[in-house]
């Protein structure tokens, strides 16, 4: 089958619109048209990671549609069903077997290979491959091959493009804060980075009932957001962040949450823990962060990475649906919608910081 995919061409050229041929669902694939994609991050780092050499790509794997059709051996989603993709896992790797799908020992080999797990391209032009299979969807798409493990089945209620980030960027959020953080409601929680990971752990902070919340950033508008939503905001240009920080909390922050993958920031919410707290990283960015063991971590200090929230998807995005029904995740807040064709658009606008998660609509 043609369809219409925004198709990335090297790390400096925007995306176009262009005609792709997708393949046929084979016996375990899933053939979904896509309602709407969100954009994250990760789209963007990987496609200024990938040289012009590799050829085409089509990236997005925040992907929410409806199924077209299923191979025979697929259980559990019908054509018809509304769902939310995210990330494959194998379901047979020790990590998969233990609870932790998000560290699947197969994960890049699904998730960003470009192809299938047996080396074929479910996406082609003119006869030639092109790069897919992102997150087991790429869903810059208006289809896409997908897989039961990196399915969703929701209720046709749900909205799905405000839904669509479910599937990485706000279950990554949600999920360092409920999933691997874990604060009480005396806990005092402070994000770095009010972006659309940093907002989705916010709110989900605030549902878990935590009395004190702080965010840090430099853009006005995002730091006026955070306190609508019951946070006290540091804009880390004019302020002391790590002495505010800890005037704020009476000595120190219990968990902080980096979402900005900058090194000097992830220092920052080392230094404002106090003793025997918690901080997560999950941001895209420096690769290497000098740590300071003896004053940093001697104090009991934990530094955790985390992928994906610690996501078990089947389980966790109806969990954070399920609070956004009960009014106490609105992640719809939080999403901007584009028409497809303006996907060029909705990446300058979530660079220049104006909007915090733009949904592409197909
Ligand atoms: N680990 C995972 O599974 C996973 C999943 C999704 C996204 N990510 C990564 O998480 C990161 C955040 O994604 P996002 O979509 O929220 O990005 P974003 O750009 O929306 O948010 C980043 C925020 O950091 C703020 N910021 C910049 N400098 C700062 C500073 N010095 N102090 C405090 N804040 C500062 C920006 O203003 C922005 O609001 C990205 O690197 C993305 O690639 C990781
Ligand atoms: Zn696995
Ligand atoms: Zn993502």
């Amino acid at each position: 089958m043609q369809i219409t995919a925004a198709v990335s061409r090297g790390p400096e050229s925007p995306f176009t619109l262009e005609t792709v041929r997708i393949d046929a669902p084979r016996e375990d694939e899933v053939l979904v048209r896509i309602v709407a994609t969100g954009l994250c991050h990760t789209d963007l780092f990987t496609k200024a990671a990938l040289p012009e050499a590799v050829g085409p790509v089509v990236l997005g794997h925040e992907g929410a549609g409806v199924v077209v059709d299923v191979g025979s051996r697929v259980t559990g989603v019908s054509p018809g069903d509304h769902v939310i993709l995210s990330y494959r896992h194998c379901g047979d790797c020790r990590q998969c077997r233990t609870g932790g799908p998000a560290y699947c020992e197969n994960a890049h080999r699904l998730n960003s290979s470009g192809r299938r797990a047996d080396g074929s391209a479910t996406l082609t032009q003119h006869g030639e491959p092109v790069r897919s299979a992102f997150f087991g969807q790429s869903s810059f798409a208006e289809h896409v091959l997908a897989t039961a493990d990196n399915i969703v089945v929701v209720d046709r209620s749900v909205d799905l493009v405000a839904a669509a980030p479910l599937g990485c960027g706000f279950q990554t959020g949600a999920g360092a804060v409920l999933n691997v953080l874990r604060p009480e409601s005396d806990s005092a929680v402070v994000v770095f980075g009010a972006g659309s990971v940093g907002f989705a752990a916010l709110l989900a902070a605030r549902s878990a009932g935590v009395a004190t919340l702080l965010a840090v950033d430099p853009v006005p508008a995002r730091r006026a957001l955070a306190e609508e939503f019951g946070a006290r905001a540091i804009d880390p240009g004019t302020h002391d962040v790590v002495g505010d920080i800890r005037a704020a909390t009476g000595g120190g922050a219990t968990h902080t949450l980096d979402t900005t993958g900058n090194a000097s920031v992830i220092g920052q919410a080392l230094s404002s823990l106090r003793a025997r707290g918690s901080a997560v990283v999950v941001g895209l960015g420096e690769p290497e962060v000098a740590v300071n063991v003896q004053d940093l971590m001697l104090s009991g200090k934990t530094l955790r990475g985390c992928v994906e929230g610690d996501s078990t998807v089947q389980q966790f995005i109806p969990q954070l649906l399920a609070l956004h029904a009960e009014g106490k995740f609105p992640f719809d807040r939080l999403v901007t919608e584009y028409r497809f064709d303006d996907i060029n658009g909705a990446v300058a606008d979530q660079k220049a910081g104006t909007v915090i998660k733009p949904v592409l609509v197909w």
